[in-house]
């Protein structure tokens, strides 16, 4: 690991911001890629000067790779991730870990007995206000929490399900899902993150704007551990579309956000007030994920493959474990299940 530590990215969609990712993180090099698109790899080969490969069971041959950041098709991550486990390779999985609690659970285990570290892609978790906002409700700033309402309208042409490398979105068997499991995952994970665990859900979901599987909408109640009420809305059909929103409310302060800037933040002292809406306050954003996926940035990427470099120089578990990625996915999962079976569905009745 003199020059770094060496990295691969397999699937080069989202790859790219690994791609880029890597070559930005501290203490780490960017050995090859891997797609069995050979047009996608080629263009990744000739802008990064990396090996490339076709065949995945190859590049884990390759002695000069310590981690691999997995970011081929949902429905894939476990069993990507378990290859490189197997292989001695530690692994960078994009979101979500995987699209059921089983597989979760099986990458876990194997992850736990080959001793390699895996870090998980949620970056909304390494946004500075965040942080804050969490520091905040952990703090009791908020008091008792009673409403965590998240809400993603977003818009996805036809095109982004049809096109090229578009037929697995929105199927059940490799997306686990739409516009919950894919896009508003992110969501699920930074409520929960925020708010604490859940422990029921109430959901329905439908195809409303698309010709897909499974669904472009998604509503959802849920119940906290922490006893508090929250609601849940996600679409790939919002016209026009608009950035997530998170509301927060507790019994002694609450807060409001609208993409990456707060619109409210009435917790803690005035001067706690004062600085979270002069330093996060409305102003314009950058990105555009609402309706353009690759629009979102790679600086949370970048984080999370540096902290995963300190974590195999430490020994300590990287910030964004499996087991606390895998939370989201059983939520997702528990909607699911409450919309197919018209009941309320216990988190513990899904989880592995
Ligand atoms: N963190 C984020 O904000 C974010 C944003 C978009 C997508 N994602 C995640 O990234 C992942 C990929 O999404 P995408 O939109 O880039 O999909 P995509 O279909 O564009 O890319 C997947 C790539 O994996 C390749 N692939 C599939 N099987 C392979 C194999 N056996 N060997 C080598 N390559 C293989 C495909 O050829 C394709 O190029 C998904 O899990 C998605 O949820 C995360």
């Amino acid at each position: 690991m003199a020059k770094g530590m060496g990295f691969a990215v397999v699937g080069l969609g989202m790859g790219g911001h690994h791609c880029k990712a890597v070559t930005a993180a501290k203490g780490a090099r960017l050995v090859a890629v891997c797609d069995i698109d050979t047009d996608r790899l080629s263009t990744f080969t000739n802008q990064y000067g990396c090996k490339g490969y076709t065949k995945w069971t190859e590049l884990l041959k390759d002695r000069e790779i310590d981690a691999v950041c997995v970011a081929v098709e949902s429905g894939k991550h476990a069993e990507f991730g378990i290859d490189a486990a197997r292989a001695g390779k530690h692994i960078i999985m994009e979101k979500p870990v995987d699209i059921t609690p089983e597989r979760v659970k099986k990458l876990r285990d194997v992850v736990k007995r080959t001793r390699v570290k895996c870090g998980c892609i949620f970056q909304s978790r390494l946004d500075n206000c965040n942080i804050l906002l969490k520091k905040a409700i952990d703090k009791g700033k908020l008091g008792k929490l009673i409403g965590v309402h998240g809400s993603l309208p977003w818009w996805r042409a036809q095109d982004y399900y049809s096109g090229p490398h578009g037929k697995w979105k929105g199927t059940w068997r490799l997306d686990g899902g739409g516009s919950l499991m894919n896009q508003g995952i992110h969501t699920v994970d930074l409520l929960q993150w925020l708010a604490g665990p859940v422990k029921s859900v109430c959901g329905f979901y439908g195809v409303f704007g698309h010709t897909i599987e499974a669904e472009d909408q998604t509503v959802a109640i849920l119940k906290y551990e922490s006893g508090a009420l929250g609601t849940l809305f996600t679409t790939t059909c919002a016209q026009p579309d608009r950035d997530q929103r998170l509301h927060i409310y507790g019994t002694k302060g609450s807060f409001s956000k609208l993409g990456s800037a707060l619109e409210f933040f009435e917790a803690g002292t005035d001067a706690d007030k004062r600085y979270m809406m002069d330093v996060f306050g409305a102003r314009k954003s950058g990105e555009r994920t609402s309706s353009d996926p690759m629009a979102v940035s790679s600086d949370g990427h970048m984080l999370i493959i540096e902290d995963l470099i300190k974590a195999v120089r430490t020994g300590r578990d990287p910030v964004i474990t499996i087991e606390s990625a895998g939370h989201a996915v059983e939520i997702a999962n528990a909607i699911f299940k409450s919309a197919k079976t018209g009941r309320e569905v216990k988190i513990s009745d899904v989880r592995k």
